[in-house]
């Protein structure tokens, strides 16, 4: 079946108990320095990261791909250093000064007609790409259809939940990397890997496991998500 729409890879760290951050919505730097290293080579073989505003205004920044090796194979497969970035933002509401903004990546913004008006004529980002639905939300499917012809086959997704919800409920999703930290952080409203309205357990998307490794403390998790068959 031909895909009209770039490979999609989440990765995200949670807690045993399941949160991908406390409360408080901090930034989430509870993973080890394997877990970093996970994550950088995830980055590293992707054409573009995709995030959520929130995401974004949590940490204020970016990881970017910095290890040599990894640098050379994006080289030796004719990628540029570094993955574009994605924000997605119905709002657009993000602050300017953000370290994110310094950081020397290609940045994009995927957002509204209203939330584009706030950036036109800045430098920040090199492209804003709006695609809506009649009722003004991000037509994801237009989006990531458009992301295939300006050449991005594989696009990592950084998170948060309620990103990866929206691209689940429409079988957005290929793979699952979820690293399993050992610690506990509760909280009824802290964010989980999948926020959003939840699926019943008939409609429960299925995923298949593929790879299982532990390494120190930490559990890295592989799935691959059963595509409807419809
Ligand atoms: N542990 C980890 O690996 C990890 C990874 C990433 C994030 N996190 C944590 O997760 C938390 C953030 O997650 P979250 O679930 O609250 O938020 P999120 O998904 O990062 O961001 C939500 C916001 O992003 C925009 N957005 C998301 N999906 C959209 C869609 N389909 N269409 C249009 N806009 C969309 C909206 O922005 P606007 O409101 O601007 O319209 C929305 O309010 C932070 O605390 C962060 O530290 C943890």
């Amino acid at each position: 079946m031909v895909q009209h729409r770039p490979h999609t890879t989440v990765v995200l760290a949670m807690s045993a108990d399941g949160k991908i951050a406390d409360v408080t919505r901090s930034p989430a730097r509870f993973g080890s320095k394997t877990d970093k290293a996970h994550l950088e080579a995830q980055i590293a073989i992707a054409d573009a990261i995709l995030f959520g505003a929130s995401t974004l205004r949590a940490y204020g920044t970016t990881l970017t791909v910095s290890h040599p090796q990894l640098l050379q194979q994006r080289e030796q497969t004719l990628k540029p250093p570094q993955p574009v970035q994605i924000v997605i933002t119905h709002s657009a509401n993000l602050n300017p000064e953000m370290r994110f903004f310094t950081q020397p990546i290609k940045r994009w913004l995927l957002t509204t007609t209203a939330g584009a008006l706030l950036w036109k004529g800045r430098r920040e980002f090199e492209q804003i790409l709006v695609f809506e639905t009649p009722t003004a939300k991000i037509d994801i499917k237009a989006a990531l259809q458009h992301l295939t012809t300006l050449g991005i086959k594989r696009l990592a997704v950084l998170g948060g939940g309620e990103l990866v919800a929206s691209m689940l409920e429409l079988d957005f999703i290929d793979e699952f990397w979820l690293t399993v930290c050992p610690l506990i952080i509760g909280g009824s409203t802290a964010p989980t890997p999948v926020e959003g309205r939840g699926f019943l357990p008939k409609l429960a998307k299925r995923l298949q496991l593929v790879e299982v490794q532990t390494i120190e403390q930490e559990v890295f998790l592989h799935y691959l998500l059963q595509q409807p068959t419809d």
